[in-house]
């Protein structure tokens, strides 16, 4: 590889979850430090970073044809006198298949691991020599405390509090991409909560693999769990909302389920994966709750939080499940009648157990399963945004709508919401909700908060 300018402009683009786009914007900042800024809108960046996600084939494979797009873009640009982006490869495909990526595509300069992305810039600089540089250790907190102050962003910021996954579902490849269970530590994440207000934000959510696992001990050095750092975060001035994601069921502790109860700036939403409604599939996915231990837990949080509003995650077609065990899932969509979900067709993944097994579904099948999913998804989806109609509630302003004097942002119960009014970004604004869709909801404005 040929020496490259030290770049200038970057950009990064984040395609996983939300632990993925929060470490894109980790990335960004430790770029601005360095004095890179970001591309502007239409302009072509000097260093590009494609922060991948491995959770399914689709997300996976996608990495490749970007980094082709990424080549061909770059001998355009050479041809007019530029130069071909710096490429780097982060996120979780970079740490399953960082070796590979590094045969199969040349033009790749960096390849860095979720864990090891603190050490991006010494990268560059490898980089800038025309060395390629490939990290993908798991040093689990180191990376935290080498990261610079967060950077001013929107009113909803996130914060990652727990990493990794000890679980193994048998499908999943999460526990091999992000490692071992870790939690941050309280005070770490004080601070940084503490920033982030500073820097404008007015909500908070708290993000982790298995972000219930989550356990410290608070300032006092007792041991805590997840509820008592929200107790903790709900005394910070300035701050108006706290939400968290996403939940194991196995994970789940009376005092967090008591804090829907108590902390009125915990909002009333919860997203709790339950992936398939039998217990024979379950336990091949090697879930370890069944089915009526998930429903005990829910109705433990409606008993405490009537108006909560739930999500979770699906996966149709995992190997062997037949149309009885799909209609299952089918019962206890019914059953729960979520707010909102996410459905996905299962996707073999290299290096998991469930890959290996006879009876893969085929992919019609799947697809006939998904659609059944995601129609009765979405009838209870529109069914819960009809609920709603008529009541009041705050709307933290996101961002401006499509026509001037139109403001977007979301309901307690993570709904969106538009409206007409003079407002700004990061109001808070109590309205009442008066049409109801799919997808979003008309609201009229009863008073500024
Ligand atoms: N830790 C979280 C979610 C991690 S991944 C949890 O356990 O709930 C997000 C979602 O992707 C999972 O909940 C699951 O529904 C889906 N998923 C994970 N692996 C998958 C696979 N191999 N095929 C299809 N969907 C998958
Ligand atoms: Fe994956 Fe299961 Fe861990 Fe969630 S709990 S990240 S689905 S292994
Ligand atoms: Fe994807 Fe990694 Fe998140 S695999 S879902 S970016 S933890």
């Amino acid at each position: 590889m040929k020496p490259q300018t030290p770049p200038q402009t970057y950009r990064v683009k984040s395609f996983g979850c939300q632990m993925n786009v929060y470490d894109g914007e980790r990335m960004a900042e430790l770029l601005g430090e360095r004095g890179i800024q970001p591309a502007a809108d239409g302009e072509d960046a000097d260093l590009v970073i494609l922060n991948t996600c491995h959770i399914r084939e689709k997300a996976a494979e996608k990495v490749y044809s970007d980094i082709g797009r990424l080549v061909l873009a770059g001998k355009q640009s050479e041809a007019k006198g530029g130069r071909p982006p710096m490429i780097a490869v982060a996120g979780c495909v970079a740490q399953a298949e960082g070796d590979e990526i590094m045969k199969r595509a040349p033009a790749v300069s960096i390849v860095v691991g979720p864990q090891a992305y603190h050490r991006l810039p010494e990268m560059l600089d490898k980089a800038a020599k025309g060395e390629r540089a490939t990290d993908t250790d798991m040093p689990a907190i180191a990376k935290f405390d080498a990261l610079p102050a967060r950077a001013k962003r929107g009113p909803s910021a996130f914060l990652t509090v727990q990493e990794g996954c000890d679980k193994f579902c048998t499908y999943c490849v999460v526990p091999y991409t992000r490692g071992a269970e870790i939690s941050r530590p309280f005070l770490h994440l004080i601070a940084e909560a503490h920033k982030l207000v500073e820097a404008g934000a007015r909500e908070i959510t708290l993000l982790g693999q298995n972000v219930n696992a989550w356990a410290g001990e608070d300032d006092k050095g007792r041991p805590t769990g997840l509820a008592g750092l929200i107790h903790a975060l709900a005394r910070i001035d300035g701050l108006a909302r706290i939400r968290y994601t996403t939940s194991h069921p196995n994970d789940m502790d009376e005092a967090l389920i008591a804090a829907h109860g108590e902390v009125d700036k915990l909002m009333p939403y919860l997203h709790l994966p339950v992936q398939a409604g039998n217990d024979r599939v379950l336990k091949a996915m090697n879930r370890q709750h069944t089915v009526d231990s998930y429903l005990k837990l829910i109705e433990k949080f409606r008993a405490v939080r009537p108006d909560i509003a739930l999500s979770g995650d699906f996966i149709v077609g995992f190997p062997g499940e037949t149309e009885a065990e799909f209609a299952d899932t089918l019962r206890i969509v019914d059953e729960v009648r979520y707010a909102a979900c996410f459905s996905f067709k299962y996707s073999p993944r290299p290096g998991t157990p469930a890959a290996t097994l006879d009876f893969q579904i085929a992919p019609e099948v799947m697809d006939d399963r998904l659609t059944r999913l995601q129609a009765r998804l979405t009838d209870h989806q529109y069914a819960f945004n009809q609920a709603s109609v008529g009541k009041t509630c705050t709307v933290l302003v996101e961002r401006a709508g499509r026509f001037p004097g139109q403001w977007v942002g979301k309901s307690p119960w993570l709904q969106s919401v538009w409206f007409e009014g003079e407002y700004a970004i990061g109001d808070l604004v109590e309205v009442t909700l008066a049409e109801a869709g799919t997808k979003s909801l008309k609201a009229l404005v009863s008073a500024s908060v």
